[in-house]
């Protein structure tokens, strides 16, 4: 595990200071899938290049060397994105949630931990999520708590356009208040922590 992750499961980075047009994710293949709310996926890239938001290890591999799918090719800027990261990548998508009902639903019903180091071998560098939010949700925030069941562990993500931030989203519950009127898009990708990773988180860091 990285040290930066060691401690907290999460790191908040600088945003992302290049633009990408919305038209990249709002023209883009949408699967009806849910997780941490009213959601949908699309898929950019999967366990076998096909048009699919199932765990790698349905195709018997963990969640690394991911595979572009056609979607990706409408979308040369976020599909750059992750390949500026420079480390390793499992699935890459794009997840559209509609705001939330309630604070309560998401606390209550949504959060969750991910499976995301299934079939992962041992000595392996660990798989964790890195977000890049691309709508602009200042009021919106991702919840973190390291233990579901007890608020004084809840942190919280604030989500204005092109934040960024990793999470061991296999440690820390997780979902998103999305406070907004219209839906929320954020780019999703795992990643193997590693010296690679570590090199990006480094160039991104928040400079106090
Ligand atoms: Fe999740």
């Amino acid at each position: 595990m990285l040290d930066c992750l060691a401690e907290t499961g999460f790191v908040v980075l600088r945003p992302y200071a290049s633009m990408i047009e919305p038209r990249e994710w709002e023209n883009l293949t949408y699967l009806d899938w849910k997780s941490g709310g009213d959601t949908n996926f699309a898929v950019l890239a999967s366990g076998d290049g096909q048009d699919d938001p199932r765990g790698f290890w349905e195709h018997g591999k963990p969640d690394k060397d991911g595979v572009w799918t056609a979607n990706a090719e409408g979308a040369p800027g976020l599909s750059q994105w992750v390949r500026d990261v420079n480390a390793r990548f499992g699935r890459v998508r794009v997840i559209k949630l509609q705001p939330s009902t309630s604070l309560a639903s998401v606390t209550e019903q949504y959060l969750h931990l991910d499976d995301n180091n299934r079939l992962n071998p041992d000595g392996e560098g660990r798989v964790v999520r890195a977000w890049l939010n691309l709508t602009d949700d200042p009021n919106s925030y991702m919840v973190l708590r390291e233990d579901r069941d007890d608020p004084s562990t809840e942190y919280q993500i604030r989500l204005p356009a092109f934040s960024q931030f990793v999470v061991d989203t296999e440690r820390l519950w997780h979902a998103v208040y999305h406070a907004g009127t219209a839906p929320r898009y954020a780019l999703i990708t795992s990643f193997e922590s590693g010296p690679d990773l570590q090199s990006w988180i480094d160039a991104n860091a928040v400079v106090a």
